[in-house]
């Protein structure tokens, strides 16, 4: 029994989209599944597949692709042409009916950007900034698209010395918006529909409503003394003086008017036109110190993505300013030591790493913006094989330690907010795509001309005056500079295996975003889970500082219970863990890359290839622990 192409199967919700077939959603854990199809066979074939690469982990890497798919499950969707994983399933349909239109990756990664910043304005928007990592499938080439917000002219080091809650919120807290230059710049490199195609789904979504999901509803909630203490969050939250909740239905006219203008008259009419002054004038009436010449001179920078390679794949992501890539690499190359996939399984898999993480983060806070800051020297050990040996023999099977040693010298800045995207299509081009304000309705400003949430990204840089006698110094490589980017968690990811995309990963959370998708990583392409369970499983965090393990004990929206083990969190503690329960801490979206038949595999000129891609089977996942749903065509 084999699992029939999408567009075969009949989808009660909308035909064209893939295998939505059950809409009640299975409750997880799920110890008896009511429905459900083993792929088997696969050791043989993706041994066909993977034939040449013969290290320790193969055999391992191998059972990735014997999971079980659950079909049924709302948060998960096959398809052989092409898939979307937002977190709101809205954007993901948005995201996949470009996709239908003949779309490249990006003209779906634009569209989907817009729509999650109109429908979780709390978490993004054009008033913030992205990490963008785009592999194209016909050129191998793999970019790295920073549009992260940048440090405005009148900024400095001590800006924040004063006040310091100015840092966090209001309009001081803001960087230089980078969202809407960057998608623009990916979408001239690659993008096949027309840019005004791109916004219309989000202009109507502004203008004729939409309707409040859950995790917005309770945002809204959590943080409705924001909203309250600020005009124009009040205008799009409150109308009428009554907060808006869930199921209720929320319009931001202005907000679809800055987007039909951006739409018509291309992105300068944010960064030199009319809709960029309406926002400088709203800033400096609050408070804020953003020009039009920063706007002005805004730039997306575009680098080639960091590759890694370890444990038999092949990790393209962002360079610095994200930690990211770098934090995944490190902690890889740490467990690869181990030499095989049993021994970073189970509690004492965990307790490795849990440890890799704790170095990884010390070290981390090294990094800083390549712009302003030599990190040569950090990037080269956190790549290094050899500089992983090292710490590798500093973890101790038996026992956890105290903060000081993991040799941390700074502070770790605590990042929030975000969303996670991933994207495939036809071609099996790929796009991962973590946006972000920073904070929960970024610096809590709204901006009442232009409808557009200001980010307080300002709070990721670090500061001297933020020294206190129970913490680290503040980090002098995150230091503010003008046109200076802060260092992000942000890991926005593209894996290969064998020169063919094995899949797309990332997540939000903040600092919880580094654990949260090495644990999905290793999960599913280490381990061998399928690719929902691999989402889905409890997952454990830390920071260093305090020394504690947070572990996941969540009931999400839709009901479903999400608990580390019990024998897990004993054993954690027999290391000497301090472990505390955490709530939902980071989100993580997934696409992986199945292979279907060893015919197709051994044929390259079969019709399960164009040129040298091969086309297998792609699976998307969007996290239950949000109100997302993925989509496919
Ligand atoms: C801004 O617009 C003016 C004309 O309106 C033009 O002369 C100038 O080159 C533009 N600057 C940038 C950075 O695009
Ligand atoms: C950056 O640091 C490395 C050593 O850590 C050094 O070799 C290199 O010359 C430095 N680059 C610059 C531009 O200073
Ligand atoms: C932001 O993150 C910090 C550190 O994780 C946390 O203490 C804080 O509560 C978060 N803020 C919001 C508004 O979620
Ligand atoms: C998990 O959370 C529930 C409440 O939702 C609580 O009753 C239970 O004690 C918690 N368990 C642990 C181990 O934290």
């Amino acid at each position: 029994m084999g699992i029939p192409p999408a567009n075969s199967i009949s989808d009660t919700e909308n035909p064209l989209l893939g295998i939505h077939k059950n809409d009640t959603p299975i409750p997880f854990p799920k110890p008896k599944r009511a429905k459900f199809v083993i792929l088997f066979a696969f050791l043989i074939l993706t041994g066909l597949a993977f034939g040449s690469s013969k290290t320790s982990w193969l055999s391992k890497t191998q059972q990735n692709f014997n999971g079980e798919v659950h079909i049924g499950d709302p948060e998960i969707v096959e398809s052989a042409k092409g898939v979307v994983a937002a977190d709101d399933a809205r954007c993901s349909k948005v995201g996949a009916s470009m996709l239908r239109r003949g779309g490249h990756a990006i003209d779906a990664a634009v569209a989907t950007a817009l729509c999650v910043g109109v429908v979780n304005p709390m978490a993004s928007g054009i008033g913030g900034g992205a990490f963008m990592v785009v592999r194209s499938a016909s050129t191998s080439e793999a970019l790295a698209f920073d549009m992260r917000e940048t440090a405005p002219a009148a900024a400095s080091e001590n800006m924040y010395k004063n006040d310091p809650k100015t840092k966090v919120s209001g309009p001081l807290s803001m960087g230089v918006p980078g969202e809407l230059a960057g998608l623009h710049e990916a979408w001239k490199k690659y993008g096949r529909l027309p840019w005004k195609t791109l916004f219309q789904p989000a202009i109507q979504l502004a203008k004729n409503g939409f309707k409040i999901h859950g995790y917005l509803g309770n945002d809204i909630i959590k943080h409705q003394n924001t909203i309250k203490a600020d005009p124009g969050l009040r205008q799009v939250f409150a109308p009428n003086g009554k907060l808006l909740q869930t199921g209720d239905i929320c319009y931001n006219l202005k907000l679809a008017e800055s987007l039909e203008a951006v739409a018509e008259q291309g992105p300068e009419v944010f960064y030199n036109g009319t809709v960029g002054e309406r926002l400088v004038k709203d800033v400096k009436k609050a408070g804020g110190i953003l020009t039009m010449d920063d706007l002005r001179n805004y730039k997306v920078r575009v680098n080639n993505a960091l590759t890694v390679d370890v444990m038999g794949y092949r990790i393209l992501g962002m360079p610095p300013p994200s930690s990211g890539t770098l934090g995944i690499a490190m902690i890889l190359n740490i467990l690869s030591n181990y030499g095989s996939t049993n021994a970073i399984e189970g509690p004492l898999g965990l307790h490795r790493l849990i440890e890799a993480m704790k170095h990884m983060l010390a070290i981390r806070m090294n990094l800083g913006d390549p712009a302003f800051v030599n990190v040569t020297k950090y990037m080269s050990d956190m790549t290094s094989p050899s500089f992983a040996k090292e710490i590798w023999h500093k973890i101790y099977d038996k026992t956890t330690f105290p903060p000081e040693y993991y040799l941390s010298r700074w502070n770790q800045v605590q990042d929030n907010g975000t969303s996670h995207f991933c994207i495939v299509d036809a071609e099996r081009n790929a796009v991962s795509v973590t946006t972000t304000v920073n904070y929960p309705f970024g610096g809590g400003v709204l901006s009442p001309s232009t409808g557009i949430v200001l980010n307080n990204e300002m709070d990721d840089f670090s500061t001297p005056t933020e020294d206190s006698p129970d913490t680290l110094p503040p980090a002098p490589a995150n230091f503010i500079q003008p046109g200076k980017r802060p260092l992000s968690s942000m890991t926005p990811l593209v894996i290969l295996k064998d020169d063919q995309l094995a899949g797309v990963i990332g997540g939000s959370g903040g600092m919880n975003i580094i654990p949260a998708v090495i644990q999905v990583f290793l999960n599913h392409f280490i381990q061998g889970m399928d690719p929902l369970t691999a989402v889905q499983s409890a997952r454990v965090y830390h920071k260093l500082i305090p020394n504690v393990v947070s572990y996941e004990n969540v009931t999400v929206l839709d009901g479903e219970h999400i608990e580390l083990p019990e024998q897990t969190r004993l054993f954690l503690e027999k290391r000497g863990h301090q472990v505390k329960p955490i709530g939902i801490a980071a989100i993580c979206q997934l696409i992986v890359q199945t292979f279907e038949s060893s015919v197709d595999l051994g044929h390259k000129t079969g019709r399960k290839f164009i040129g040298d891609t091969y086309l297998g089977t792609l699976t998307a996942v969007s996290d239950p622990r949000k109100d997302g749903r993925p989509a496919a065509i």
